[in-house]
């Protein structure tokens, strides 16, 4: 036996655990980076449209006051002014520059904050639109230019820039950058060891079930798993794996408990035979005495070829390659001749043997000298336990069923009956309801084993029905054609 390749280690890379953390973790990750990043993506987006909008109604308002009241220099420095004031913490500045990129106005302190030289630059060349700029202090600012009429109808047309310090939304999505690569890292660890924990408990009842497996052996069939506590796939697995075994001790201890009978029942006849000789050659015998004792030595050798014969006939029964010579049979007919081949013992036992057959003729295709030889020893049997004025009964008839047509073979007498607790060991080999073996009461207990096998051969079955002193029924069903 070679359990070389279960005992080497697989290479770490081929074992379930990893598979399974493997794609647990590459799993995971992806899942926590989609998120965290659309996240992010949304959050970056969500704050620059809040600071356009606010850009825009900012740009809205000074546009309408300019057209409107071209001339109220002080309502629009007090507008200007009073907003920025009120924003302590995102802080905004508003410039106004004439036709000629002179300033006009300006949020006190916006040149402080940022380098309005360069500011100009960067308006003429985006006239338009929204740009970022760094600011004197490492800000972040956010700007919008446009062009505004003054006046209504136009005089002139002044360009507005608004400046935002969007420095605070800046810092917040660096902190969330670095918290995404902390989370990232922190998944990158924590996955591969909880899916390692994972795989390893899923795949414990398994090793288990290996790890049983590996220690059974013929003489050893004792072991079962308990799935306690297994998951429903693999609790399964090990009940099946268990009836395995079940059925595999059961046939283990029929074959030993076999091969016990047979020398049992071998070593008896031999004995015998040896004990016979052994008297008769201690001392000289007469002619008829040698007769005797050869005359029973022929008797137990009879009964060891017999035994013999039915040994091999049932070791070849069982042999897939075993064929039956099937042919058309009449039943009746064959009935028949099995009742005359007894009536001498029945006559002897004080016990009527009759048929009971159907007007119509039941043919099948069956092999004939087997299926004589099953009834034969179903009707030897019922000689051999029917008391003197009792009666056996040979009985067939045709069924009809959706399955096809089967004929029924039955055997009934009315004689002394089998207990319940034995009637399912009877067709076991070597199994006598009378365990004393005795010459009188005949057989081996390989009678109605043979019988089954007959059937089990046709693709038939038996049943055995008994009271116990009122008689014994045993029914045979074969199907009248031979399966293809
Ligand atoms: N017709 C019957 N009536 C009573 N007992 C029976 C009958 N047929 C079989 N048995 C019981 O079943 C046992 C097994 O039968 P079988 O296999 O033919 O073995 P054997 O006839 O060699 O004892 C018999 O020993 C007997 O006890
Ligand atoms: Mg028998």
């Amino acid at each position: 036996m070679s359990w070389n390749v279960s005992n080497n280690p697989a290479p770490w890379w081929r074992t379930l655990a990893f598979r399974l953390t493997a794609g647990y973790a590459l799993a995971g990750l992806c899942l926590v980076f989609l998120a965290t990043a659309s996240l992010y993506l949304v959050l970056r987006t969500e704050l620059e449209k809040s600071t356009d909008l606010f850009l825009v109604d900012k740009l809205h308002v000074v546009r309408t006051l300019l057209r409107e009241r071209p001339q109220d220099w002080d309502g629009l420095r007090e507008e200007i002014e009073l907003e920025s004031a009120a924003r302590r913490y995102q802080q905004f500045y508003i410039r106004l520059l004439d036709e000629h990129n002179a300033p006009v106005l300006a949020t006190p302190g916006m040149a402080e904050q940022l380098d309005l030289s360069r500011l100009a630059s960067q308006t003429q060349s985006h006239p338009t639109r929204a740009f970022s700029m760094r600011g004197r202090h490492k800000q972040s600012f956010r700007v919008t230019t446009a062009p505004a009429e003054v006046g209504s109808p136009s005089t002139s047309t002044d360009t507005i820039e608004i400046a935002i310090d969007v420095s605070q939304q800046e810092a917040l999505l660096a902190r969330y950058r670095h918290w995404f690569w902390a989370i990232l890292l922190g998944t990158l660890v924590i996955f591969p060891l909880v899916g390692y924990q994972i795989a390893r408990h899923g795949i414990r009842p398994v090793e288990e079930i290996a790890t049983t497996a590996r220690h059974i052996s013929s003489k050893n069939l004792r072991e079962r798993i308990l799935p306690e506590g297994y998951p429903f796939e693999l609790a399964s697995l090990a009940r099946t794996f268990n009836e395995m075994l079940d059925r595999l001790e059961e046939s283990f201890e029929r074959i030993s408990r076999f091969s016990a009978d047979i020398a049992h029942d071998l070593r008896t006849p031999v004995n015998n035979i040896r004990g016979e000789a052994e008297v008769a050659l201690a001392r000289a015998r007469t002619v008829d005495e040698y007769r005797d004792v050869l005359g029973s030595c022929l008797e137990e050798a009879v009964r060891l070829s017999e035994l013999i014969s039915d040994l091999l006939f049932l070791a070849r029964a069982e042999s897939p390659l075993t064929q039956l010579r099937r042919e058309p049979v009449d039943v009746a007919e064959l009935l028949d001749g099995v009742r005359e081949y007894y009536e001498g013992s029945a006559q002897d036992g004080g016990i009527s043997l009759t048929t009971a057959v159907d007007s119509q003729p039941v043919i099948a295709e069956l092999d004939r000298n087997l299926v004589q030889r099953a009834v034969g020893n179903l009707v030897s049997n019922a000689v051999a336990h029917t008391p003197v004025g009792g009666s056996i009964v040979l009985g067939t008839a045709l069924a009809t069923a959706a399955e096809g047509s089967t004929v029924r073979i039955e055997v009934s007498d009315t004689g002394e009956g089998i207990p319940a607790d034995a009637l399912p060991k009877v067709f076991d080999r070597f199994y006598r309801v009378d365990t004393s073996r005795s010459k009188a009461s005949g057989g081996t207990g390989l009678g109605l084993a043979i019988v089954q096998s007959i059937m089990v051969l046709h693709g038939g079955n038996v049943e055995i029905a008994s009271q116990v002193g009122q008689g014994t029924r045993v029914t045979l069903r074969l199907p009248v054609a031979a399966a293809r």
